[in-house]
């Protein structure tokens, strides 16, 4: 018998030191690709292992890419094997159907041995590379910066926050085989999204299908223990020539009980598990609620309705029905993105920006709220526009405090850089941030004193409810003090605007 180079069988047997079937070119090419990759996870472990930095795409290539090739290249080869091993059998240089072993033949054990040796491989670096893969895809690294220009909004407001040390996969994904499963599946969607520039921007909120705070929250706050109130010591700035300083102490009265007394009372009063709140709405983004439904620990149930909007009769139907859950006002609790007038507001509290520089608040409120179309037009326009204003009104200034314009300059660019995401068109006013009232809706989406329940009863938009108005006080005006609250002032006199009208309607155009 010969085979197709002419040489007969017995001669093969010779020289070659594994089973027929494995020499033709598929076997051949699948196992170089195996070896090939094999060599480059190797050297890109090496490289990782030595290089001061990580980089991302290396773990997207080393645990995920190259190992699929060489599995791939295992499975062509074995293929190859057995396609040629039935070419041999159709033409009769071989005559039984499946590969015979026997250990006694030297050229049998050899093959045996690195048959062995090869599914131990494979079985090792599937092992190695998958958990290493998995580890890697769950790491903020994979999360926030392999699609750097997608997540780079929410990777810079979660650096500064306050959960910069608690991993995505804490809040996104949550324990268990079946989220992993499901995040990983619209993760692949997401992959491909990217890649082919099929993703909205900014990318929408809420999420849809973001894991219940249960799951999630819950598992490091616990909210059977909530009992505290917190003091919030705020400044602000006025947008006048002086920057007049006005001082605001609230205690916020976050409440909802502990393990040892039970539930109270206070704002986490919604979070107490024996009562439960659930509203609707239209609205997709959850800022315009049609009703809300309180049922407390008695069973006692209240429908709340909004009389400034109420529901028309085609909208009734497409209502959708949520259960209130932490979510519901810690809705950014990651990824911030701050109004202008709060951080100006900060920076010059603590001096970083000079109050003593006229109309700064101003200035720079108006310098990083104009719609740059790119982060690199705002820090030139940024620059030009607070060197100029200060050279043309106040040039006596503008020589002398040189330090400290250009100090104003470099906070409120870095500002810039944290709050504005011009490439995924992010800004503050598409997140709002439902904690609070002044610039977005918050609290008052139901205590705005038009939610009103069948006897008359409004949610309350008192403004000791929530928190006690401990002390105001002006610039050169004396300090107003009392435990048991103070009545609220508004900074400039907009007569009794503020009692009638939500915050965030002159609030949110600045
Ligand atoms: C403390 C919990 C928490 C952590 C940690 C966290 N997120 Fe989020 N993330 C949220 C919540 C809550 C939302 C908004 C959900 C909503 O409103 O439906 C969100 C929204 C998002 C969105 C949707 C767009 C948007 O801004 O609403 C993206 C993208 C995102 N997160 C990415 C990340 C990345 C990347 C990381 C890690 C670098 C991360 N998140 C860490 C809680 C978290
Ligand atoms: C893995 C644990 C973990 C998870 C999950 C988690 N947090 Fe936190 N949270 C923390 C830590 C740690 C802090 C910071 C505490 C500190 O420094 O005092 C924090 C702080 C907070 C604060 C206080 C912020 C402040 O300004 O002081 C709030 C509010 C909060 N988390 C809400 C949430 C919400 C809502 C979720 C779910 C989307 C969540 N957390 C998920 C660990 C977690
Ligand atoms: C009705 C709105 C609302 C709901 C629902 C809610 N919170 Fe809060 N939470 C607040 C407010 C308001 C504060 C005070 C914020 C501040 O001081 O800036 C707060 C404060 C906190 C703090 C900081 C407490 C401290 O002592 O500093 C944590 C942690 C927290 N909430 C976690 C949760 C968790 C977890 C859930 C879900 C079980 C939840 N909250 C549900 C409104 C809410
Ligand atoms: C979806 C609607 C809704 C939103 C949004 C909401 N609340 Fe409420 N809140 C309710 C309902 C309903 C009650 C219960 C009223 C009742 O039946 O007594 C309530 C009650 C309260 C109470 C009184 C609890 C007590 O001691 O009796 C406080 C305090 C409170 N809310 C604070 C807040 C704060 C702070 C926010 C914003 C961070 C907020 N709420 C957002 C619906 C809402
Ligand atoms: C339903 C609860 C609730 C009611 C009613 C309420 N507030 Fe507030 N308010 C809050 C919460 C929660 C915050 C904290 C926001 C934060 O943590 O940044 C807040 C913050 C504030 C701030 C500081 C805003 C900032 O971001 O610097 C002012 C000022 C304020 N409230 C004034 C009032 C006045 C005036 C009234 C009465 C008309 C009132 N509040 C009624 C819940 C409430
Ligand atoms: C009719 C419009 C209007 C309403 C309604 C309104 N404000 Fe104002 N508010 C203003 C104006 C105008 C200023 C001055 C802005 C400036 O000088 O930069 C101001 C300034 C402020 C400031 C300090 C300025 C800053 O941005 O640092 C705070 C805090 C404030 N208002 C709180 C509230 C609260 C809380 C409510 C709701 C209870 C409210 N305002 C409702 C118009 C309004």
């Amino acid at each position: 018998m010969t085979n197709d180079v002419g040489a007969t069988l017995e001669e093969l047997k010779r020289k070659r030191k594994f089973p027929n079937a494995f020499y033709n070119p598929i076997t051949l090419f699948g196992l170089g690709l195996s070896l090939l990759s094999l060599a480059l996870i190797s050297f890109l472990l090496v490289l990782d292992y030595f290089s001061a930095t990580s980089k991302p795409y290396v773990g997207v290539i080393a645990f995920i890419l190259l190992p699929l090739v060489f599995i791939a290249g295992g499975l062509t080869s074995f293929w190859g094997a057995w396609r040629y091993h039935r070419h041999l059998a159709k033409k009769g240089i071989v005559v039984y159907h499946l590969p015979r072993v026997d250990l006694n033949d030297p050229r049998h054990l050899r093959a045996t041995l690195f048959s062995l040796a090869a599914v131990l491989a494979v079985g090792g670096t599937a092992a190695f590379t998958s958990y290493q893969a998995y580890e890697y895809t769950e790491s903020d690294e994979f999360c926030g910066t392999t699609c750097h220009s997608v997540m780079n909004p929410e990777f810079t407001a979660y650096q500064f926050s306050p959960h910069a040390r608690v991993g995505c996969v804490e809040c996104h994904i949550g324990s268990g085989a079946d989220y992993f499963v499901k995040s990983k599946l619209s993760g692949s969607y997401q992959v491909y999204a990217v890649a082919f520039n099929k993703y909205p921007r900014p990318i929408p909120t809420p999420i849809q299908n973001l894991r219940p705070a249960q799951e999630t929250c819950e598992q490091c706050h616990w909210p059977k223990n909530f009992f505290s109130e917190k003091l919030h010591k705020n400044s602000y700035f006025l947008s006048d020539e002086k920057n007049t300083r006005w001082d605001l102490d609230l205690l916020m009265k976050i409440g909802g009980g502990n393990i040892e007394v039970g539930p109270t009372s206070g704002i986490h009063w919604h979070m107490n598990i024996a009562n439960v709140v659930t509203y609707g709405t239209v609205d997709s983004s959850r800022q315009t609620i049609a009703w809300v439904k309180s049922r407390d620990s008695a069973g006692v149930e209240r429908i709340y309705r909004n009389t400034d909007q109420p529901l028309s009769a085609e909208d009734s139907s497409k209502v959708m029905v949520r259960k209130m859950d932490c979510l519901d006002c810690h809705n950014r609790p990651s990824h911030a993105y701050h109004p202008p007038a709060m951080s100006v507001n900060t920076a010059m509290t603590y001096g970083w920006i000079d109050p003593s520089l006229p109309y700064v608040k101003s200035v720079a409120v108006d310098a990083l709220d104009r719609g740059y179309t790119t982060n690199t037009v705002a820090m030139d326009s940024i620059r030009v526009l607070l060197s100029d204003y200060y050279e043309e009104k106040y040039p006596d200034i503008a020589r002398r405090d040189r330090g400290k314009i250009e100090r104003t300059i470099q906070e409120v660019q870095k500002i810039y850089s944290r709050n504005y995401f011009p490439e995924m068109k992010v800004e503050w006013r598409k997140f709002p941030d439902n904690i609070g009232h002044l610039f977005y809706p918050g609290c008052f989406r139901c205590h705005d004193g038009k939610h009103v329940d069948a006897e008359g009863k409004s949610l309350s938009r008192e403004c000791n409810v929530c928190h006690t108005i401990l002390a105001q006080q002006f610039q050169d005006d004396k300090l107003r003090l009392s435990l048991g609250g103070v009545e609220y002032r508004h900074p400039v006199d907009i007569g009794d605007a503020w009692k009638e009208m939500n915050c965030n309607d002159c609030h949110n155009s600045r």
